[in-house]
């Protein structure tokens, strides 16, 4: 075993993954596409800890709590098994973000985690294993190891990862409304939703038409389908959402107010289009000459970014490891 540090960038999908149909595999009930940003990255280092009976998380620096502990001793478990290894380590993981800003994703989480703790436990994986080894930490980290534009295959245990896939040039304005952490998890969302949603069959089936279509969209590089697809879609999930019992809201007025403002630029002639994951933030998909002119129009509606297409998830070399915390775990 070795140190080992790994980067990965957050992805946005164009079509959403909500839904799974094997809880403990992270099997998708569909699905889905999103682009690999150039921003908001995760970088993780991983260290072997022998003679440690458990596993340390230290997150910006500190030791995180034992909730967030478990879920990466979980993890690390799979990648155990497949290295026949019983070793526990230390695993120190940075975001360009502070985590929990809405941006701070798991998707760029596990997939520096995975790409890290495959690498410090000599497995050697090719591109398709370490997108399912991801996903077994967070269902969309498995399209984070991939760059640019992704598609997740729904599958089974061994064909559901994300490879990628051509696509036009296309930027993302990134409106933070709310860096705040958001009440509920993706996780607990979407297993409420499959419990109690009555439309859940018909989002699982239409889903995976509109991947088809997204798919034959990105190849005939058709921004303007591209567009109309992500922005269905994406509300098509919040609706969804909001027909759980109890229900749950993620979009608030201002991310509405956003989608208006996008809904006039359209009028105006500029093409843009929006889209949300499980918060209240709202990214609007544009072509890359029109990104200046739409976060000029979007300025006052929340934190402005510009992001565009990024790498995989990448090992790092040695000497960029995360600084260990300054406080230590009794
Ligand atoms: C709204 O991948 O975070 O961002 O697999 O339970 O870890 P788990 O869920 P997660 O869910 C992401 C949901 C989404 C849509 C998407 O990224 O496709």
């Amino acid at each position: 075993m070795r140190t080992t540090t790994a980067r990965a960038y957050p992805n946005i999908a164009l079509v959403k993954y909500w839904g799974k149909r094997d809880e403990a595999r992270i099997l998708p009930a569909a699905g889905s596409l999103s682009m690999t940003l150039d921003a908001f990255e995760t970088t993780t280092t991983v260290v072997p800890a022998p003679g440690r009976a458990t596993d340390i998380l230290e997150l910006d620096g500190e030791v995180a709590d034992e909730e967030a502990t478990r879920r990466i001793t979980a993890f690390l478990d799979h990648v155990r098994a497949l290295a026949g290894s019983e070793q526990r380590v230390i695993v120190r993981s940075t975001n360009s973000v502070p985590t929990g800003a809405g941006l701070a994703s798991s998707a760029s989480g596990f997939a520096a985690l995975a790409t890290a703790a495959a690498a410090a436990f000599d497995l050697d994986l090719d591109d398709r294993a370490l997108s399912r080894l991801a996903r077994l930490g967070s269902g969309s980290a498995c399209r984070s190891t991939v760059p640019g534009v992704a598609v997740w295959h729904a599958g089974d245990d061994e064909t559901s990862f994300a490879e990628p896939v051509e696509a036009p040039d296309m930027r993302m304005v990134v409106v933070t409304v709310d860096p705040g952490r958001k009440a509920i998890s993706s996780r607990t969302a979407m297993r409420l939703t499959a419990a109690t949603s009555p439309f859940y069959d018909a989002w699982v089936t239409s889903t995976e038409q509109s991947l088809a279509d997204m798919v034959e969209a990105c190849e005939d590089k058709d921004f303007t389908r591209i567009g109309e697809i992500t922005e269905s879609h994406g509300l098509r999930m919040h609706a969804l959402i909001q027909s759980t019992m109890p229900p749950i809201r993620f979009l608030r007025p201002q991310s509405i107010a956003i989608y208006d403002a996008v809904e006039k630029l359209r009028e105006t002639g500029i093409e843009a289009y929006s889209t949300a994951d499980a918060g209240p933030n709202v990214v609007v998909l544009v072509r890359p000459g029109d990104a200046e002119a739409v976060a000029t129009a979007l300025n006052g509606y929340g934190q402005i970014r510009i992001v565009g297409p990024g790498p995989g998830a990448q090992l790092l070399p040695e000497g960029s490891e995360v600084p260990a915390a300054t406080e230590e775990r009794p």
